[in-house]
């Protein structure tokens, strides 16, 4: 569905980057078929000598006849670009946001006409192509523009779609911002094996091997992670010992309440 379709990236830089990176990997789009614009010159320069795409400074002149226009830009910089591009964006071409706390409603009310918009939150695994993203569908699109969509996110990893637009800002304090509250697990965890007395590196690679098969364990099997905790847990064994410690520290109410926390973040910088 994409192979034909020319694809401009306004804003390539982390995750810009990883898109187009995945783009062209993954044989998604011809190369001949992307474009990419940042701020900065040089970084503009890097870009294309990097991956062989045409790019820009100018984003009015970038866009001009592209199918789908990838807007990865932080989220305070969505007004000034929106108005940059308002005056040439037709109503066939579809625009992916995956600027943060900024609403598809904002996007389409901005341009002011009945311009395609969807929402995306990716994370940062997907530059391994273990990402998670959610896209949200705005007032104009249909089907086809939501496969589209999810063809390129499906490359770098899973992809959902939700329809109630207010659930973003928990998808973006969940997933969005997950990986970062498991890097503090796989840091806590890697010290208490360091504590103990095993080599950091060993610790840190025991660590990350475990949660990366537990959670592969919860979305293969689609078991209760409570059951496949008892799996674990011996009668007067080692693992109990542990999961009291964790209980002690009040580890559940502590997630619950960074992923509430951040919804509220998220929500907060959205109005
Ligand atoms: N990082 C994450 O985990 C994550 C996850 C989900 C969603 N997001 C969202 O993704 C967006 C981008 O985040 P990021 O981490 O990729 O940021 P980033 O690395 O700072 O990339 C932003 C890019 O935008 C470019 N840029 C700035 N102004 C521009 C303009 N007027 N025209 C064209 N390009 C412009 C910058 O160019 P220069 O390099 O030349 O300055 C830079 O390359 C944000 O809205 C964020 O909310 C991020």
């Amino acid at each position: 569905m994409l192979t034909n379709k020319k694809i401009a990236i306004i804003g390539v830089g982390k995750m810009g980057e990883t898109l187009l990176n995945s783009m062209i990997k993954n044989n998604l789009v011809k190369k001949e078929n992307l474009y990419g614009s940042t701020a900065q010159e040089e970084h503009a320069q890097e870009i294309n000598k990097k991956y062989g795409i045409r790019t820009y400074l100018n984003n009015q002149e970038m866009i001009l006849e592209k199918d789908i226009i990838i807007i990865a830009i932080k989220p305070q910089m969505m007004k000034k670009v929106i108005s940059e591009i308002k005056e040439v964006v037709t109503e066939k071409q579809l625009i992916i946001s995956i600027a943060a706390a900024t609403s598809t409603q904002f996007i389409e009310d901005c341009l002011g006409r009945n311009i395609l918009v969807i929402r995306a939150m990716p994370n940062t695994p997907a530059l391994i192509n273990e990402g998670m993203t959610v896209l949200c569908p705005g007032r104009y699109v249909d089907k086809r523009h939501i496969k589209m969509a999810m063809d390129i996110f499906g490359a770098v990893g899973l992809v959902e779609v939700i329809y109630r637009e207010e659930l973003m800002e928990v998808v973006t304090a969940l997933s969005g911002s997950g990986p970062a509250y498991t890097y503090i697990i796989i840091e806590s965890l890697t010290e208490g094996g360091l504590r103990m007395g095993l080599p950091r590196e060993l610790a840190q690679k025991l660590t990350a091997q475990s949660l990366l098969g537990a959670a592969k364990m919860v979305l293969e099997t689609g078991m209760h992670p409570a059951l496949l905790k008892d799996a674990v847990t011996t009668p007067a064994g080692v693992t109990v010992d542990g999961l009291m410690e964790l209980e002690d520290g009040g580890i559940r109410v502590t997630l619950i309440k960074a992923v509430s926390r951040a919804t509220e973040k998220s929500k907060e910088l959205s109005r």
